[in-house]
């Protein structure tokens, strides 16, 4: 018999191709999401790799086509693609006049959307993404992850970034192992789907605020499941994106190559840029990094980094473990 949940992933396969549909084949899909991406660099191969979509300006669009298909309004609304209010029976699209990022499972099935505004200026979210429903769990999605598995695989490792265009750009220009956190904290969940494919994770979030808290809360997270961390943050204004499209294949390698550091030369360059010569702060900064150690699950590497602490800032490795110890009463 067909479960609700089916149904649900019906109903994203057949709102996946509407959105498809309207991107290539309707004149306000092509004029403005089609353009929108065209604007953005993509190339059409990259646009039909990642199914990637548009939602018109018109309030039902959607919600008129999927219930001439004999889908009903319980379902529709279960989906998340559809609302319907109290004096609008014909119901209301939630995403309209948006480009479309599908978000897939690990194995390729449509879960939900993402849907970006088209200007930046506008007092509305930039993102709006589905809700919650019966088969799509944000924390346990990565966004990319069913394009870039093999690619995981066979470079044996992963690089994380926090936004969708930034895992697409990576893929039009050639780097095909990488997946999206999304912008949120990453999960657990998030980081044992990694773990399938490989142990090594080189983060690379925005130079901005919030992109250096969510690298350090995902550094965290990351050791406590005992993955290989490497570390870059991109210039101040640059993200992987802006990034991938100013420079060619190469040189992107090559940087990430060459600029990623381990956690703890990355923290250190963080949480010492303001410190200058004051020893609280730094003592306070050395505490911050030695944190990130007690989350190490092995002993030996736990000991290995922690004698990197010790030689970096010329303390006895004796202090630094008593400090480890604290650390770990306290994160345990
Ligand atoms: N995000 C979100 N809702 C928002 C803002 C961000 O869900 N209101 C998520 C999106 O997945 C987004 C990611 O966080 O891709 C990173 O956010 P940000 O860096 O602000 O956006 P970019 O991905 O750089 O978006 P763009 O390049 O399209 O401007
Ligand atoms: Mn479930
Ligand atoms: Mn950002
Ligand atoms: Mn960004
Ligand atoms: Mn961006």
């Amino acid at each position: 018999a067909q479960t609700e949940k089916d149904l649900l992933y019906k109903i994203h396969e057949v709102a996946n191709t509407y959105f498809q549909e309207i991107l290539w084949d309707d004149d306000e899909g092509r004029s403005i999401g089609l353009a929108y991406f065209k604007e953005r660099e993509l190339k059409d191969d990259i646009i039909k790799k990642f199914q990637l979509g548009y939602s018109p300006e018109k309030k039902n669009a959607f919600t008129t086509y999927a219930l001439e298909k004999g889908y009903n309004k319980e379902i529709l609304e279960k989906s998340g693609l559809s609302i319907f209010p109290e004096n609008t029976p014909a119901g209301v699209d939630r995403f309209r006049e948006r480009v479309i990022f599908p978000i897939h499972s690990f194995s390729g099935r449509v879960l939900g959307f993402g849907a970006r505004i088209l200007k930046n200026n506008v007092k509305t979210a930039k993102y709006l993404n589905s809700p919650e429903t019966e088969i799509y769990h944000k924390s346990n999605v990565l966004y990319g992850l069913n394009q870039s598995k093999q690619a995981i695989s066979r470079k044996n490792g992963c690089l994380l970034v926090e936004g969708y265009m930034d895992v697409i750009s990576l893929h039009m220009s050639g780097i095909e192992n990488v997946v999206a956190s999304s912008g949120t904290s990453l999960t657990t969940e998030q980081i044992k789907l990694i773990k399938r494919l490989t142990e090594n994770v080189t983060i690379l979030f925005d130079g901005d605020n919030a992109g250096i808290k969510a690298s350090f809360r995902s550094i965290d997270m990351l050791l406590t499941e005992g993955m290989n961390i490497r570390v870059l943050l991109f210039p101040d204004g640059d993200d992987p994106d802006s990034f991938a499209r100013k420079h060619p294949q190469e040189y992107v390698e090559k940087y990430i190559e060459n600029e990623a550091m381990d956690f703890i030369d990355f923290k250190a360059e963080i949480l010492l840029r303001d410190v200058g010569s004051d020893p609280i702060k730094k003592a306070e900064a050395i505490r911050d990094i030695v944190k990130s150690v007690s989350f190490v699950q092995n002993a030996l590497k736990r000991e290995v980094y922690l004698k990197e602490v010790s030689n970096k800032f010329g303390l006895s490795e004796q202090s630094l473990f008593n400090e480890l110890d604290v650390q770990k009463q306290i994160t345990q």
